[in-house]
């Protein structure tokens, strides 16, 4: 650090209690960083201090760490805008403690322009370099988005958070508050890979040829395709969650990105979450860039790397192809994610190809996730038309080109067996086909 930014950064830093009381006001709109960065003792902060406000929105992705502001003594003063539930707020969802909000990922950052109006923007960054520019490190996404639109920039200045480059800075003149802290990230065991997993895995793999770009979501099915990709070279990467496996095969070589035709040699993520190792890998690591999701997602931006293979996953399919992939009937069971941002990218993408990728069943066998009619209530996350192949552990198959009888009729040929004959009895009836 130069002098000039030793200034700015002693002017800037405060304590959390600080930076919240000079920096937030009743009636707020605050956007609060997620994932494995959640600024947790600036919203400790804001729990301490509650007395001083009321209504303010907190707009988050899935929150992980203490939920300091979903604690019941905050009701009445922080309204919970979520836009992907996980264990902490789906259960409070179930109670109307907390709101949903709908969105794709990568249009968050618009969001914020108009609709959620954002005018505190909370994050974790790193220290800054040499000419005092701090990286959001693990979690770009909507991060970088939000500090731009706010009034307020509060940071946690992390001795711990990678420096990772990309469109992924902000200099330290455009922080309005620091809060140094030294603490480590959250980091996420590998998820177990069981035989279904492995037997889907091995069928997703089937469409990846040498030099593919790869997407892949987080959890055990894309971690066992990695596992399957062994004999594979030269492949890429463009993705929004970069994890441990990733990490594996760049250090194996298998991932170069040499073939790429949009940021050759690059690894594209908008953000990471995984091991400590995973991020002690990404700090100062040039294979590696992070950009704002409105980029990472972009459909016209995914679609500008040929052969692009998306993976992801889903909680139910009817018998058309229509994906319920963030609710069980009513139930908001996750969010939106990026899922669509890459369904429709695949397809502009030279090449591309995508699959949702999902176990036959669920609580052991008693429910078939492939079904004539989504479950009441179900929001349709990937509607039919943005369907490419579909696998299970019985096998992959293309939607994409076939009629809905077509489709009713390779589904059939994926579900479990033991719900086959269900399922062909509905289709018979439903497309009037002949006993
Ligand atoms: N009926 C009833 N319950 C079902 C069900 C069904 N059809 N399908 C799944 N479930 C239950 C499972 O039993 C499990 O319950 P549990 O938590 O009590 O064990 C739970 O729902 C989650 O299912 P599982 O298959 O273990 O989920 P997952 O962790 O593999 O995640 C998605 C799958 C679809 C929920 C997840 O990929 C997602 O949220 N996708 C949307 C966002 C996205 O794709 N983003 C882009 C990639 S990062």
């Amino acid at each position: 650090m130069t002098q000039d930014w030793q200034t700015l950064f002693q002017e800037r830093k405060v304590s959390a209690n600080e930076a919240v009381q000079r920096g937030i006001k009743s009636g707020d709109y605050l956007v609060v960083g997620h994932a494995a960065s959640t600024p947790g003792d600036i919203v400790k902060a804001i729990y301490d201090e509650r007395a001083s406000f009321s209504d303010l929105k907190v707009f988050h992705m899935l929150y992980l760490g203490e939920p300091w502001h979903l604690k019941p003594e905050m009701e009445g003063i922080v309204k919970p805008y979520i836009n992907f539930l996980d264990g902490n707020s789906r259960p409070l969802y179930k109670e109307g403690k907390v709101e949903y909000l709908p969105c794709h990922f990568h249009e968050l950052p618009k969001l914020f322009d108009e609709d959620y109006p954002v005018n505190v923007a909370i994050c974790q960054v790193s220290y800054p370099n040499e000419e005092g520019y701090c990286s959001f490190g693990i979690t770009n996404d909507y991060c970088k988005a939000a500090t731009e639109r706010a009034d307020v920039v509060i940071v946690e200045m992390n001795k711990q958070m990678p420096f990772i480059g990309g469109d992924n800075l902000i200099h330290l003149s455009k922080i309005d508050y620091l809060v140094e802290v030294d603490k480590p990230l959250l980091v996420f065991p590998p998820a177990k890979i069981g035989e279904t997993e492995r037997q889907i895995a091995k069928h997703c793999a089937s469409l990846v040829k040498d030099g593919d770009t790869l997407q892949l979501g987080i959890g055990a099915i894309p971690d066992a395709v990695l596992h399957c990709l062994e004999d594979k070279k030269d492949l890429g990467i463009h993705t929004e969650m970069f994890t441990d496996g990733v990490m594996h095969m760049l250090r194996s070589g298998q991932i170069t990105g040499a073939k790429k035709t949009l940021l050759p040699n690059k690894v594209v993520t908008t953000l990471a979450m995984g091991s400590a190792e995973l991020y002690e890998f990404l700090n100062n690591n040039d294979d590696v860039v992070c950009y704002p999701v409105d980029f990472t997602n972009d459909p016209y931006v995914i679609g500008q790397n040929d052969n692009l293979i998306s993976i992801n996953s889903c909680i139910e399919m009817d018998i058309t192809g229509q994906a319920a992939s963030e609710a069980i009937g009513t139930r908001q069971f996750s969010g939106t994610g990026g899922q669509v941002d890459f369904l429709r990218g695949s397809k502009r993408s030279k090449g591309g190809r995508s699959i949702l990728a999902f176990p036959s069943t669920a609580k052991d066998d008693t429910i078939s996730r492939i079904v004539p009619v989504l479950s009441e209530g179900s929001n349709v996350t990937a509607g039919r038309n943005e369907i490419d192949y579909v696998a299970t552990e019985y096998g992959i198959v293309r939607l994409h080109g076939l009629s809905l009888r077509e489709r009713a009729e390779a589904l059939i040929s994926i579900a479990h067996p033991k719900f086959r004959p269900m399922l062909e009895q509905v289709v018979k009836k439903r497309f009037h086909i002949a006993d």
